[in-house]
């Protein structure tokens, strides 16, 4: 039986999945949360009895309260790790025939990374607030997902990159604001990872690849999940945003 137990957002693909997997292996209880509710499923049925997949959105306070008892019902909650989120379609700020940025699509953006953030942080830390702390002092750790177009937005990323940028700044401000409680916050600013949605793009790939300076190559998944570890179990590490890119600092374009 886990003696603790972790949350983890947008766990039924890529980053998230990644971390699920990698967190369950090493013991916990592991909450996997998706609104695609099925491949998180698939993802738990994996992982056995350590793991559980709750389908629901980031942006629902029920969905999310469903999926925060569903850990604490079996143990204490000390780890959550936020990777619901996305980068929807491009679009300059003026477009190459003079339209203005579609103001829809970067509140879609923000949305989806800044608002599913904050909602399940706020709601995690709550959760994790309420619980006695373990002998450290610590009630739980929290992990927030970034990117590194917070500091090198690309040509086209202007809502993507305002959205990755109010990660980084939530980061030290949700950590001084839940120090009394016990509860860490640090974020992960990821360069370019290959999931699963490279497949078929091998061409893209190589040519990006070629730009990472050490290693060239593009980032494992399960090199996110174990910085993502570490940062809940390295009960220094606080308020800081990691970078975890091979050395690549995005071109304009
Ligand atoms: N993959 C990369 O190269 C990379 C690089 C930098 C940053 N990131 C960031 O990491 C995060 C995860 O990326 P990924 O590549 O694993 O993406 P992904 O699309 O493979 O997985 C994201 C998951 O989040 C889920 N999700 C989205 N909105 C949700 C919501 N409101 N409620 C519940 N679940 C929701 C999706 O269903 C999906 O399963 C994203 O925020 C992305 O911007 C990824």
């Amino acid at each position: 039986m886990s003696d603790n137990s972790a949350l983890v957002t947008g766990a039924g693909s890529g980053l998230g999945q990644a971390t699920a997997r990698r967190l369950a292996r090493s013991g916990r209880y592991v909450v996997l949360f998706d609104r695609d509710g099925e491949a998180a499923a698939r993802t738990a049925k994996e992982l056995g009895d350590n793991a559980v997949a709750v389908g629901g959105d980031a942006l629902v306070d029920a969905d999310v309260e469903t999926a925060l008892d569903a850990a604490t019902a079996v143990a204490p909650l000390r780890a959550v790790v936020l990777c619901a989120g996305g980068a929807p379609r491009s679009e300059r700020t003026v477009t190459r025939d003079g339209t203005p940025h579609d103001p829809d699509l970067f509140r879609r953006v923000l949305q989806l990374n800044v608002e599913t953030t904050f909602n399940v942080l706020r709601l995690a830390a709550a959760r994790m607030a309420a619980q006695e702390p373990a002998l450290s002092g610590e009630r739980g750790s929290v992990v927030l997902t970034s990117s590194i177009a917070a500091y090198e937005g690309q040509v086209g990323q202007l809502a993507y990159a305002a959205s990755k940028g109010a990660i980084v700044s939530m980061t030290l401000t949700a950590a001084r604001d839940l120090a009394a409680a016990g509860i860490r916050v640090n974020t992960i600013a990821p360069g370019t990872m290959h999931t699963a949605a490279w497949d078929g793009y091998d061409d893209i790939r190589k040519a990006l690849e070629a730009k990472v300076p050490f290693p060239p190559r593009l980032g494992d998944p399960d090199e996110f999940a174990a910085l993502a570890e570490h940062m809940v179990t390295n009960g220094y590490v606080n308020g800081t945003v990691v970078r975890l890119d091979g050395a690549i600092r995005f071109e304009p374009k």
